[in-house]
């Protein structure tokens, strides 16, 4: 048996943990081959490989980023794509392949499964809001340099009697900033789900300086006010769009902290996080969570269980098919931001 791997879409700790226990397992339990695709479906689709054995896997557990490399692909935007895949699979003689990727790259997994692809998905993203599994691998790095970094702003802050926005990752979830939020005691967490209200947030700065403290906003990239509900009311970068018909988010840090700054008198920063939650080591959660993905993986391929993604449920790992993950994204509900909101203001 041969088995193509590929990480796509944003990559994320725990890309390398995967792949190394895939590879480890299906060599030495299986006896199977293995071919890395490199950049995500780039690779199927236009046939560029590489090596992926046990030697390559060496000493990548502790790595962030993917060895194999990542990108944005849409095979199902490129004329012939389907077709060329699986032309290029038959040729390389790859009889499976494990997808590794958030709702965009496991999506055309589901897609290419239907159309006959024999393929297993991996669940990543630091956005966590993939549906089905109670974590991806990733989002507790995410959310540990993020807690870290409020830490941090804590008392320069206080020092100087500012208002401190952090802008987290977050495009249809605020998954990062609630965890994040509560567990570096944020005074205002402010999230996709939930369309803010500006001057609710003020009074909240308000009566944090009133305790004599210094407020902390964690805010997701894809919050939106009130007024301004919906995607059309994000903060954009950009409004150029990828493959998957996603656009650039990004400022709304900075459109927050002017807001504060004008309607309140008091002094206000932000700090956008960016691609550094993505960067680096992952942590040992993220660690054990992508080798057990991994594992469990190379166990559906041999016993054939295709069009299946593997979920964390409790302390399992299930399979489930694919559509289950990619249909709906997973979104924070209304009871879990109220428990946030006890300590705000
Ligand atoms: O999907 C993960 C993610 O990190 C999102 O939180 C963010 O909106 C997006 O990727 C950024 O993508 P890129 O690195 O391509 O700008």
């Amino acid at each position: 048996m041969r088995v193509g791997v590929l990480t796509g879409g944003g990559d994320c700790p725990g890309l390398n943990a995967v792949i190394r226990a895939v590879v480890r397992k299906g060599v030495g339990e299986y006896g199977y081959d293995f071919v890395g695709f490199r950049d995500g479906w780039k690779g199927p689709l236009e046939g560029v490989t590489t090596e992926l054995g046990v030697p390559q896997v060496r000493g990548i557990l502790p790595r962030g980023g993917t060895v194999l490399g990542s990108s944005r692909t849409n095979p199902f935007k490129v004329e012939g794509g389907v077709e060329r895949i699986k032309a290029n699979l038959a040729d390389l003689g790859v009889d499976a392949l494990v997808a590794i990727g958030g709702e965009d790259t496991l999506g055309v997994a589901t897609k290419l499964g239907d159309l006959g692809v024999n393929v297993v998905g991996v669940p990543k993203t630091i956005d966590n809001d993939l549906n089905a599994t109670d974590f991806t691998f990733g989002f507790d790095t995410a959310v540990n340099i993020a807690m870290e970094a409020i830490d941090r702003l804590h008392t320069t802050a206080e020092s100087h009697h500012r208002v401190l926005v952090v802008e987290v990752m977050g495009r249809h979830a605020g998954w990062i900033a609630l965890h994040a939020g509560m567990a570096g005691g944020a005074n205002v967490v402010l999230i996709p789900e939930q369309p803010f209200d500006i001057e609710q947030v003020c009074a909240h700065v308000e009566a944090r300086f009133e305790k004599q403290y210094a407020p902390i906003i964690v805010v997701s990239e894809g919050a939106v006010p009130r007024e301004t509900e919906g995607e059309d009311g994000m903060t954009l970068v950009s409004g150029e769009k990828d493959a998957f018909g996603h656009v650039r988010l990004g400022g709304i840090g900075d459109r927050l902290a002017r807001e504060i700054e004008d309607r309140t008198g008091k002094e206000a920063r932000a700090v956008v996080l960016g691609h550094v939650q993505r960067g680096g080591t992952p942590t040992a959660f993220d660690r054990w969570l992508a080798t057990r993905f991994g594992l469990h993986a190379i166990d559906a391929v041999h016993d054939g269980d295709f069009g299946t993604m593997m979920a964390l449920r409790g302390t399992d790992i299930v399979r489930v098919p694919l559509i289950e993950g990619t249909g709906e994204l997973k979104l924070v509900n209304p009871a879990q931001y109220a428990e946030a909101e006890v300590f705000f203001g």
